[in-house]
C-alpha cells in the first residue's frame, strides 16, 4: 500500500508530534485569551494538537476602533463563535475559562456577553479536537461541547438535531421532527422548507443532520435503514485535503463549501435557495431584489422611494413621502414583472381573489394594505401585504404584477442604460455630466441627421418599419416581454448546446439566465417576417396569462435571429407520460392526473380562444405540445406562432403550417375555413389518447385494423369503455363518472362537421359535470380508408399555404385571426 518510505516516516512524525502536543490542547482551567498580549505582542490562543483548528480572538475586518470576536478557525475560516452575532468585544475583553468550570467571554466593562453556563457541574478540563470541537469534560464525561451549540456553521462529524439551531443575524435554520429543513426570517417567515423524498415513507423519531466528508448532506435517524442524502456538493467524492463546512450566511443562504488545504479560501459548492431574490428581506424591508450582470443587487422600487442607509443598500429603502400622512392623493404604483415575497405564515391569510384590477383598487381602499401583487398565471391569486416588513422581488422571469401605494404622483426608476449610469455616478459627477451632455448632444444630432436621412430618402423602404416597432412595443410596455441580445442566450444556453427538442417552428435548447432561473429557448426556423410584425406577434403571446399556458419569458430579434424564451418545464411534454415505454412505469400517471391534466389544457384552449385579448387558433394541438408542471399542471404551448409564418402585411400566408397527422381538423385537407374548432378536434384526439394511453392513429390487431379512434367508438357503442381505457390505470384508482364524461366529450370534439362540435368553453363545463353530455353521434372517418391493415392517411404532415384574412376586432394588421381560408398547394 505505502511506497514511500518518506509518507512512513511523515507518518510516524505526525503521530510522535500528535502524541507530544495532545496535553498541550488542553486548556487548563483558570487560564484565559485577550485580543492582544501586550508583552509578547502575540494574540493568543488555543490550538487544535495537529493545529489545524484555533480558538482565539479574531479582528472584525474594517472596524475601527478595532473590535473582535471569540472564534474557533481553520486555517482563519470560523467555524463557531462564542455568543454568534453578539459575541462582539473591544480590545481590552477577555475570554476566560473559569475555575468553577465556566467558559465565559466578558468585555472591557465586564459585562457578560456569553458563556457556556457550565459553572459547578465538576468540570476539570477543556479540550479543543482535530475535528473542531471544543469540549468542556469533567474527565469522564462531555458536559458542553461546541458541536452541540453550534453558531452558524456544521462540520463533518458534527450532529445537527432538532433541538439545535443555527443563527445568522434574523435569519434560523432549523431541522423539524418530521426531517424538513427550514429557513426562517426573523422565527416566523418561512422561505425555504425542504421535505424527504415522498418514497422514504418513514415515521422518523429522532433525526439528525450531519455532512460527510465527500460532500454529502445526509440525514440519520433510528427507523431508517441507512441514512437519506438530502442534498450534495458540486465536487461531492473528493476527499483529497478538502476541508468542508456547511454554513447559514449572513444573506439567509444555507450553503456547502469547501477551502483546499490551509488556503483559508472556500468555494460554493451548494446553495439551498438557488434564487437569492426569494429569500425573505435580503434587501430589507421595501427593498426590491433584482440581478444584474455578476449577481443579485438590491434597489428600491421607484424614485419616490430611498435607501435607508446610502452606504448599504440590502437596509431596505423608505417612502420620500409618507403614506400615512399624505397631503396630496394615494395611488397604487404598476410594478411589472414584481411580486412581493408570501410566504408562511402569511400565505394564508393575505391571499385573496382579485383580478389585477381588484388587486390594486382593493389595496387602495383598504388603509391596512400598503402594497399588493398579482399573481398573475391565470388562478387571480392576489396577495395583501399589510404587515410593515415586506420584500420585493423584480425579474423578467417573474410573470406577477405589484402595485405598492405612494403619496403622489409616480416617479418610476428610470431604465438600464449607459447614459443614466454616467449621470448616476456620484463620485464622478462633474465628469459624469460632462460625458452626458456629450453624449447627449452626439445622440441628438445622430438622430436628427438619420431621421432626415430617412425620411428624404427611404420613406416607403421597409426599414421605416422598424423604426415604428420599437415605438409600437411602447404601447406593450405594460407585461412586455424581455428583450434578450443573441450573445445573451448564445451564453445562457452554452452556445445552444443542450438540446430538448425541435418542433414545427425550430429548436429548443436549455438555457440558464443570470438569477440561475431555467427557461426553454427556441430558435425559430423559416421566419421570413419583419421585426416589426415579429414584435407584435411576441407582444400578442407574451399578453396571455394563464395557469395552464407555457409563459413567454422574452425574446431576441436580431438580424436572421429569431428567439422565443420561455419558462422551462421540468417533467417535459405529454406524450413521455401517455406513451411510455412498458419499462419506464415510474412516468405512468394516474387517473387524477391525467384527468386534470385534461382538463387543463382545456381551460387553457378556453382562454386562447375566448377570453384572451386577441384571440388565438392554436393549430397544433398534441400531446407533444402539453408540458407539465412539477405538479403535473397542463402547460399548453407553441401558441401563437402559426402566424408568424411568412406574413404577408395584410394578407399573410401560412406557407407551411405543419400539422401533425392524426391530430388535423379533417377541414385542413378539404380547404374550409381553420377556425377554433379545428383546434376542438385536435383536442378530442388528445383527450381520447389520455384515457387510452394510445395514439388515436393506432393500427393493430386488436382494433381490427382500424384506426383506434374509430375502433374506440365502436367499442363505446358496444357498452365496452374499459377496453378504450388504459390498460396500465387499475379499476379502483378510475373515476368512472369522469372517465365515461371524457370518452363522450371527446367524441364530440372529434366531429367531422365543425359545426357539430363544442366550444372549448362547453368542454370545459361537460369535463367538470356542470353541463348534462348528450350520446355523441359517431365521429365519421374524414379522410382514411382502411385497406387489409394499411391505414391509408392523408399526409404524414401537410404543407398547407394560407392566407390569413385580418379579424375585424383588431385596427391594425396585428393581432390574430380567427378565420384561416387556404388553398393546399401540396399534400
Ligand atoms: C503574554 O505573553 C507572555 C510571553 O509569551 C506570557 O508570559 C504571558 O503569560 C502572556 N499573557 C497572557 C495574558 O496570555
Ligand atoms: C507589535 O507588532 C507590530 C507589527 O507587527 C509593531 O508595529 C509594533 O511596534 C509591535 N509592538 C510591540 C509593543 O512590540
Ligand atoms: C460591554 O457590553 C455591554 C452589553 O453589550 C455594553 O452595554 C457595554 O457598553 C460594553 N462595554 C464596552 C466598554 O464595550
Ligand atoms: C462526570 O459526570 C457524569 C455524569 O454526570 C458522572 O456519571 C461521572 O461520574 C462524572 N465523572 C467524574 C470524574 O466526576
Ligand atoms: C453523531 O451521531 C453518530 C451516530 O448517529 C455517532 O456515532 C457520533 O458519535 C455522533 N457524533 C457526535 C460528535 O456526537
Ligand atoms: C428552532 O430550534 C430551536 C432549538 O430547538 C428552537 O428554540 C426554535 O424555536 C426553533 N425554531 C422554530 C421556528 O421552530
Ligand atoms: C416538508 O417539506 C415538503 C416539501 O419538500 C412539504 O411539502 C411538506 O409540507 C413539509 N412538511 C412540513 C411538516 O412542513
Ligand atoms: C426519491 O427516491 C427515489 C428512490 O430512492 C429516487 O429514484 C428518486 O430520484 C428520488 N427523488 C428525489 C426528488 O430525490
Ligand atoms: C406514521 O404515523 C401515522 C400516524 O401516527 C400512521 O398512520 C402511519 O401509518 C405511520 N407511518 C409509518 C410508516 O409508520
Ligand atoms: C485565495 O483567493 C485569492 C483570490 O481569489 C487568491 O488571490 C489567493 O491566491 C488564494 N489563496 C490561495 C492560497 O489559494
Ligand atoms: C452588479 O451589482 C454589484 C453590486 O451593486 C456591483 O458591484 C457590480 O459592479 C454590478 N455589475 C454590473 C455588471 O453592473
Ligand atoms: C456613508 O459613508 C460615508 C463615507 O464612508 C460617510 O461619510 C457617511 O456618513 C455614511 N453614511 C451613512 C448614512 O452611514
Amino acid at each position: 500500500m505505502v511506497k514511500n518510505p518518506c509518507f512512513v516516516s511523515l507518518s510516524i512524525f505526525i503521530i510522535l508530534s500528535f502524541l507530544s502536543t495532545i496535553s498541550s490542547a488542553d486548556i487548563e482551567l483558570g487560564s484565559f485569551l485577550q485580543p492582544n498580549n501586550q508583552t509578547s505582542n502575540q494574540t493568543s490562543k488555543w490550538d487544535s494538537p495537529d493545529n489545524s483548528f484555533s480558538l482565539g480572538f479574531i479582528p472584525i475586518p474594517s472596524s475601527s476602533p478595532p473590535l473582535y470576536s471569540v472564534a474557533i478557525t481553520f486555517s482563519g475560516i470560523p467555524i463557531w463563535k462564542a455568543g454568534g452575532d453578539s459575541g462582539i468585544v473591544d480590545s481590552n475583553s477577555r475570554f476566560e475559562f473559569l475555575r468553577n468550570g465556566n467558559l465565559r467571554l466578558i468585555n472591557s466593562s465586564s459585562t457578560v456577553l456569553w458563556d457556556s453556563n457550565t459553572a459547578n457541574l465538576g468540570v476539570t478540563i477543556a479540550t479543543l479536537d482535530n475535528s473542531g470541537n471544543l469540549a468542556l469534560s469533567n474527565g469522564s464525561t462531555v458536559v458542553w461541547s461546541s458541536f452541540d451549540n453550534p453558531t452558524d456553521t456544521i462540520l463533518p462529524g458534527q450532529n445537527f438535531t432538532t433541538s439545535k439551531t443555527l443563527n445568522s443575524g434574523l435569519y434560523s435554520f432549523n431541522l423539524t421532527k418530521a426531517g424538513n429543513l427550514t429557513l426562517r426570517w426573523n422565527t416566523e417567515t418561512l422561505y425555504w422548507n425542504q421535505g424527504l423524498n415522498l418514497s422514504i415513507n418513514s415515521n422518523l423519531t429522532s433525526p439528525s443532520l450531519s455532512l460527510s466528508n465527500i460532500g454529502i448532506l445526509q440525514l440519520s435517524d433510528i427507523t431508517l435503514q441507512s441514512s437519506v442524502r438530502v442534498a450534495y456538493s458540486s465536487d461531492f467524492g473528493e476527499t483529497d485535503n478538502l476541508f468542508r463546512f456547511l454554513r447559514l450566511d449572513s444573506d439567509g443562504n444555507l450553503r456547502m463549501y469547501s477551502s483546499v488545504g490551509g488556503s483559508g479560501n472556500s468555494t460554493e459548492r451548494w446553495a439551498a435557495v438557488v434564487d437569492q431574490c426569494l429569500v425573505y428581506g435580503w434587501c430589507g424591508n421595501m427593498g426590491v431584489c433584482s440581478y444584474n450582470d455578476t449577481g443579485p443587487v438590491c434597489g428600491c422600487a421607484s424614485r419616490n422611494f430611498e435607501l435607508e442607509d446610502p452606504n448599504d443598500s440590502r437596509k431596505g429603502c423608505k417612502r420620500k413621502s409618507d403614506i400615512t400622512n399624505c397631503s396630496s392623493s394615494l395611488t397604487m404604483m404598476e410594478l411589472d414583472n414584481t411580486m412581493y415575497l408570501t410566504y408562511q405564515p402569511e400565505l394564508s391569510s393575505q391571499l385573496f381573489y382579485a383580478g389585477t384590477a381588484g388587486c390594486k383598487s382593493n389595496c387602495l381602499k383598504d388603509t391596512t394594505c400598503i402594497a399588493s401583487t398579482a399573481v398573475a398565471d391565470g388562478t387571480g391569486v392576489c396577495y395583501y401585504k399589510t404587515t410593515d416588513f415586506v420584500s420585493g422581488y423584480h425579474s423578467p422571469t417573474v410573470p406577477s404584477i405589484s402595485y405598492v401605494k405612494i403619496c403622489g404622483s409616480e416617479d418610476p426608476n428610470p431604465p438600464p442604460s449607459a447614459l443614466t449610469a454616467a449621470l448616476s455616478s456620484k463620485p464622478f459627477q462633474f465628469r459624469g455630466w460632462v460625458v452626458a451632455v456629450a453624449v447627449l448632444v452626439t445622440l441628438v444630432a445622430v438622430v436628427l441627421l438619420e431621421g432626415g436621412l430617412w425620411i428624404w430618402c427611404c420613406r416607403n423602404s421597409p426599414k421605416f418599419n422598424s423604426l415604428s416597432a420599437q415605438y409600437a412595443l411602447l404601447e406593450y410596455a405594460s407585461g412586455a416581454p424581455v428583450q434578450f441580445s443573441f450573445s445573451d442566450l448564445h451564453s445562457s444556453t452554452k452556445g445552444f448546446k443542450e438540446k430538448l427538442g425541435s418542433g414545427g417552428f425550430g429548436t429548443v435548447y436549455k438555457g440558464i439566465l443570470a438569477n440561475r432561473s431555467v427557461v426553454a429557448v427556441k430558435q425559430l426556423e423559416g421566419i421570413e417576417q419583419g421585426e416589426k410584425q415579429f414584435r407584435m406577434e411576441v407582444a400578442t403571446i407574451s399578453s396571455t396569462h394563464h395557469l395552464n399556458l407555457v409563459r413567454l419569458v422574452g425574446f431576441c430579434s436580431e438580424g436572421r435571429h429569431r428567439l422565443l424564451v420561455y419558462e422551462f418545464m421540468k417533467n417535459g411534454s405529454l406524450d413521455g407520460f401517455l406513451f411510455a415505454a412498458d419499462g419506464n412505469s415510474g412516468k405512468l400517471l394516474n387517473w387524477e392526473s391525467r384527468f386534470n391534466i385534461a382538463l387543463g389544457t382545456a381551460k387553457g384552449l378556453t382562454y386562447l380562444h375566448e377570453e384572451c385579448r386577441d384571440c388565438i387558433v392554436h393549430c397544433d394541438i398534441k400531446p407533444e405540445n402539453i408540458l407539465l408542471d412539477d405538479n403535473h399542471n397542463a402547460k399548453v404551448s407553441d401558441f401563437g406562432l402559426s402566424k408568424l409564418i411568412n406574413p404577408k402585411d395584410h394578407r399573410r400566408t401560412l406557407t407551411s403550417v405543419r400539422g401533425t397527422r392524426g391530430y388535423l381538423a379533417p377541414e385542413w385537407v378539404a380547404n374550409l375555413p381553420i377556425t377554433s374548432k379545428s383546434d376542438v378536434y385536435s383536442y378530442g384526439m388528445v383527450l381520447l389518447e389520455i384515457v387510452s394511453g394510445r395514439r388515436n392513429f393506432d393500427v393493430s390487431e386488436e382494433t381490427g385494423w382500424k384506426k383506434f379512434s374509430i375502433w374506440a367508438y365502436d367499442e363505446f357503442e358496444k357498452g365496452n369503455i374499459f377496453s378504450i381505457v388504459d390498460k396500465r390505470l387499475t379499476e379502483n384508482e378510475l373515476d368512472i363518472d369522469q372517465v365515461l364524461r371524457a370518452i363522450q366529450v371527446s367524441f364530440w370534439c372529434i366531429q367531422e362537421q365543425p359545426s357539430q362540435r363544442p366550444k372549448m368553453g362547453k368542454v370545459v363545463q361537460m369535463l367538470e359535470g356542470i353541463t348534462e353530455i348528450e350520446r355523441p353521434p359517431i365521429p365519421k372517418a374524414a379522410s382514411e380508408v382502411s385497406v387489409g391493415g394499411m391505414t391509408m392517411n392523408v399526409s404524414d404532415s401537410i404543407i398547407a399555404s394560407s392566407t390569413i384574412a385580418t379579424s375585424a376586432r383588431a385596427p391594425s394588421s396585428t393581432s390574430s385571426s380567427h378565420r384561416f381560408s387556404r388553398d393546399l398547394t401540396s399534400i
